[in-house]
C-alpha cells in the first residue's frame, strides 16, 4: 500500500462483478485495513460463496436492486458492454443507497460508458467518476483476487467538468488505499492512449497468431517459435470476448492508432524492399532506445530511479602500490566537447554526425535529455553518433523532468537552452549535482527575462517556465566559468539583440568554436564575447578529441614515476585547457607535443611524456583556469615533487562534484602527505626521491570521479595499499578507465558491494 494511503472511510461498498478486478480490490482493501462493509453482485452466485470464503467480501447475491440498501459507494467492475444494463439496475434502485453515494467504474474504454451513462441517468451524474485501474493477468475470477494487483500501478480517473469534486476525492482515496497512482484525464484522452498502448498491441497480437495458425493449419512451424513469438503474443491468450467489447466500444480510437500503424509498417516495408540499410538502422535505433526508456517507465522506476539503483551499488577500487607505465594509450573523448555536440546538433538544421563522443553517463545523460524532447539520435555505436537536428525552435516538451545524474555543465548549459524554449521543463540530477550553486546561472538568466525557480539556496531543481521573450545582456562574470559563459551564449541564441559575456580570466572556448563551426557568428575581442540572437545552426560533422581531463591521470602517473613512458593518442590541446601541460612542465615534466594538428576547430596532439624527477611550485594563478578539472591528479604529481606546492586563487574547487580542496586534503592526509588547506586552496609538501613517497590507506572519494581517479594513480608511490571508496561515478567521465590503467602497469581490482 502506499505510504500515505489512508483506508477510505465508505461505510458500505458494492462491488459489482467479482472477478479478477473486483475480487483483486476487495483483497486490496481488506488488507489496507478498510473497515467497512464490502458487499458484491455477480450472476455467479458461486463466485460469491467464493469471495465470502475468501473473506473478501461480507455477502453478496446475484440481483443488484437489493443490495444498494445503505451502500456509499458502488464499483462497477462488469465487461464494458454489460455496463448500461447495470447502471440502468443502480438507476433504479438509487433510493435504497445513502444519499451521498458515488459510483464509479473499472470498464477499459470510457467513452462509451459515459454515452450509456448519459442515456441511463439523463446526463452524467456529477457522482458517477470514471475509471479505470492499469492492472490485470491472464487469470481470472476472485479465486485469483491478489491483494496487490494495484500497487504500484496507475488507474486513470476521467473526470467531467461537473463531477462533484467530493465524489472524485472519495474514489481517489479508495484506489490509493489498494497502493495505486492515480492520474486524471479526459476521457477522449483515455481512450486514445489506451487504443495506442492496450487495444493495438492486442489486435496486432490476435491477428499475427491467427494468421500464422491459419497459413499452418497442423501447428508445425510454432513448435520452432521461440523468445520472439512469445514474448511478442502473450496477449493473444486473453479473453476473446472482452476484447471483442473493447474493440467495439473504442472503435474509432483503434482505427485512428491502427492507421497510424500501418503507415509505419509500410515506411518500414518500402525500407526493407529498397535494401535501405540507413532507414532501417534509424528506425530501429530509435525504436531500440525508445524501448530501453519505457522499460525503466514499465518497471515503476524512472529513469532517474533506475540510475541512483545502479550508483548505489558501491564500486570500490584496490590499488597494489607501485607498478609501471608504459605504452601508447588512447583516452576517451572529451566530456565538454561530446556534451555541446549532442546540443549544438539538436538546435541545428541538418544532420550532424559525430565521431569520439565519450560514451560517458555525463554526455549520456545530455544525449537522453535530447530524445525526451523529440530528437532522433543514432548511436552512440563506438563513438559515433548520428543527431537528427530539429532547428532552434523544434524542440518537443518532454513528459517529465530532465534527469541529468551528476553533470553540472549538462544542467547549466541545458539551463540557457531551455529557458528560450516555448514550453516548460525541470532539471534534476543526482544526491552531488543537487548541492552544486546554480544561482550562478538562475540570475543572469533571470536578467534576460527568463522564469526559473530553484530550490533553497539557488539548488536544483531548476524549474523552467517556458513561452519567456529573452533580451540580450552585457554579463560581467563574477567567477571565470565556461559553464556559466556557455549557459548564457545559448539563451543568447533565443534572445533579442546581443548577448555579452565578459570573462574575468580565459575559460575553455569550446561553445564558441562549436557555434562558429555551426555557422553561428560569436565574436571576441578581449576578455568579451558575443552574439547576436534569432540566427541558425547548419549542421556539421564534429570530431570529439581525446580529453585532457583523462589524459591528465595518466600524465600524473607518468610524471611519478621512474622508468615510465608513455604516448596519450589524439589529445585536446585547445590553449583554454592546457594549464596541465603547463603545469607540469614548470614542475620539471618531461613533457612533449608530439604530431600537433587540427581536427574540425579543435587543436590534438600526440602527448609523450617520459619520467622526471619534479619539484614544487607556486601554482600561477593565470593557469588555475585553465587547468581547473585537472588539480585533483595535479595535487598527487606534488605529493612526489621535491618541496612544497602552493595553488592559491582556487575557491572553484569547491564547488565540483565534491569540495575537491577539502577531499584531497584529507585524503592526502590518510596517506601521511603533509599539507595545509586555505578557504581558495592549498599547501602540499612533497616528498622527491624515487622510493614510496607516502603510505596507503583506505580514501573516501565522495563519489567524485576525479578524486577516486587521483588516487589510483597515486598508489603508484605508495608503500601500501590503497583502497578507494565509492568509485561508481568514474563511468560519468572516464568508462574504461580500470583496463587502460592496468593496461599501463598499475595494479587495480574493483569490488563491488550492495549498499
Ligand atoms: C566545463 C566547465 C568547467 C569544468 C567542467 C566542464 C564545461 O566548469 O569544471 O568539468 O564543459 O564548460 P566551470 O564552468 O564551473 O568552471
Amino acid at each position: 500500500m502506499g505510504r500515505h494511503a489512508v483506508a477510505p472511510a465508505e461505510p458500505r461498498l458494492l462491488i459489482v462483478g467479482v472477478g479478477l478486478i473486483g475480487g483483486s480490490l476487495a483483497a486490496a482493501l481488506r488488507a489496507a485495513g478498510f473497515a467497512g462493509e464490502i458487499l458484491a453482485c455477480d450472476p455467479d452466485a458461486e463466485e460469491i460463496t467464493r469471495g465470502v470464503e475468501m473473506g473478501l467480501i461480507e455477502r453478496g447475491g446475484t440481483r443488484l436492486s437489493p443490495l444498494l440498501e445503505g451502500v456509499s459507494l458502488v464499483v462497477l467492475a462488469v465487461p464494458v458492454l454489460a455496463m448500461r444494463q447495470v447502471m440502468e439496475e443502480v438507476a433504479a434502485g438509487r433510493e435504497r443507497a445513502a444519499d451521498d453515494l458515488v459510483i464509479t467504474d473499472v470498464g477499459s474504454t470510457k467513452g462509451t460508458i459515459r454515452e450509456a451513462a448519459a442515456g441511463v441517468f439523463g446526463r452524467m451524474p456529477a457522482n458517477l467518476v470514471l475509471g479505470h485501474p492499469i492492472a490485470g493477468s491472464e487469470k481470472s475470477g476472485v479465486a485469483a483476487a491478489d491483494s496487490k494487483l494495484y500497487a504500484r500501478h496507475k488507474v486513470i480517473l476521467t473526470p467531467e467538468p461537473d463531477t462533484d469534486p467530493e465524489a472524485l476525492a472519495r474514489v481517489r482515496r479508495l484506489w490509493e488505499a489498494t497502493g495505486a497512482e492515480v492520474l486524471e484525464m479526459a476521457v477522449d484522452r483515455h481512450d486514445q492512449v489506451l487504443a495506442r498502448t492496450s487495444h493495438l498491441p492486442h489486435l496486432l497480437a490476435f491477428s499475427l497468431v491467427d494468421t500464422l495458425a491459419r497459413q499452418d493449419e497442423r501447428l508445425e512451424i510454432f513448435r520452432y517459435a521461440a523468445g520472439g513469438f512469445r514474448d511478442f503474443t502473450r496477449i493473444a491468450g486473453s479473453d476473446p470476448v472482452m476484447w471483442r467489447d473493447i474493440f467495439v466500444a473504442n472503435r474509432d480510437a483503434v482505427l485512428a492508432a491502427l492507421d497510424d500503424f500501418e503507415a509505419g509498417v509500410a515506411r518500414l516495408r518500402r525500407a526493407v524492399e529498397r535494401g535501405d540499410t540507413d532507414a532501417m538502422l534509424a528506425t530501429f535505433d530509435r525504436a531500440s532506445h525508445a524501448r530501453h526508456y519505457f522499460d525503466s517507465l514499465l518497471n515503476q522506476t524512472s529513469y532517474q530511479a533506475e540510475y541512483q539503483m545502479q550508483a548505489q551499488d558501491r564500486l570500490r577500487y584496490r590499488v597494489r602500490p607501485g607498478g609501471g607505465v608504459t605504452g601508447r594509450i588512447r583516452v576517451p573523448g572529451d566530456k565538454s566537447i561530446s556534451h555541446r555536440s549532442i546540443m549544438l546538433g539538436a538546435l541545428a538544421d541538418g544532420v550532424t554526425e559525430v565521431t569520439g563522443f565519450l560514451e560517458g553517463e555525463d554526455s549520456l545523460a545530455t544525449l537522453q535529455a535530447f530524445r525526451e524532447m523529440g530528437v532522433a539520435i543514432e548511436g552512440p555505436h563506438q563513438g559515433r553518433v548520428t543527431v537528427h537536428g530539429v532547428g532552434l525552435h523544434g524542440l518537443k516538451a518532454p513528459a517529465g523532468p530532465l534527469y541529468v545524474g551528476n553533470a553540472g555543465t549538462a544542467m547549466r548549459l541545458f539551463a540557457g537552452l531551455l529557458a528560450g524554449q516555448a514550453f516548460d521543463t525541470e532539471l534534476t540530477g543526482d544526491a552531488s549535482l543537487t548541492k552544486r550553486p546554480m544561482g550562478r546561472v538562475a540570475d543572469p538568466l533571470r536578467e534576460m527575462g527568463a522564469v526559473i525557480e530553484t530550490a533553497e539556496g539557488g539548488r536544483p531543481p531548476l524549474k523552467i517556465r517556458g513561452g519567456q521573450r529573452l533580451r540580450g545582456i552585457t554579463y560581467d562574470m563574477p567567477m571565470a566559468s565556461a559553464q556559466v559563459k556557455s549557459c548564457l551564449l545559448l539563451a543568447g541564441l533565443y534572445a533579442e539583440g546581443e548577448t555579452r559575456v565578459r570573462e574575468p580570466a580565459p575559460t575553455r572556448d569550446h561553445t564558441e568554436r562549436m557555434l562558429n563551426g555551426f555557422g553561428y557568428e560569436v565574436s571576441r575581442e578581449g576578455d568579451t564575447c558575443w552574439l547576436q540572437g534569432g540566427g541558425r545552426l547548419a549542421a556539421a560533422p564534429i570530431d570529439v578529441p581525446s580529453d585532457i581531463s583523462s589524459a591528465t591521470f595518466f600524465l600524473v602517473a607518468a610524471a611519478i614515476t621512474p622508468g615510465a613512458d608513455l604516448v596519450l593518442e589524439h589529445v585536446g590541446i585547445n590553449p583554454t585547457r592546457i594549464g596541465v601541460i603547463n603545469i607540469l612542465k614548470a614542475m620539471g615534466a618531461d613533457l612533449r607535443l608530439e604530431n600537433e594538428r587540427e581536427v574540425g576547430g579543435e587543436p590534438v596532439a600526440d602527448l609523450h611524456i617520459r619520467y622526471a624527477p619534479l619539484k614544487g611550485i607556486d601554482i600561477p594563478v593565470d593557469q588555475v583556469p585553465l587547468a581547473i578539472d585537472e588539480f585533483p591528479a595535479l595535487f598527487v604529481a606534488a605529493a612526489n615533487a621535491e618541496g612544497t606546492t602552493r595553488l592559491r586563487e582556487a575557491a572553484e574547487l569547491r564547488v565540483k562534484e565534491s569540495d575537491r580542496l577539502k577531499a584531497m586534503a584529507d585524503g592526502l592526509a590518510v596517506l601521511g602527505v603533509e599539507n595545509r588547506l586555505y578557504d581558495d586552496g592549498i599547501d602540499i609538501v612533497g616528498h622527491g626521491g624515487e622510493g614510496p613517497s607516502y603510505g596507503g590507506g583506505r580514501i573516501d572519494s565522495l563519489g567524485d570521479h576525479r578524486i577516486a581517479m587521483a588516487f589510483t594513480v597515486a598508489a603508484l608511490r605508495a608503500s601500501d595499499e590503497i583502497v578507494i571508496d565509492d568509485c561508481a561515478n568514474v563511468a560519468t567521465s572516464f568508462p574504461g578507465f580500470v583496463a587502460l590503467a592496468r593496461r599501463v602497469g598499475l595494479s587495480l581490482e574493483e569490488e563491488r558491494e550492495a549498499s
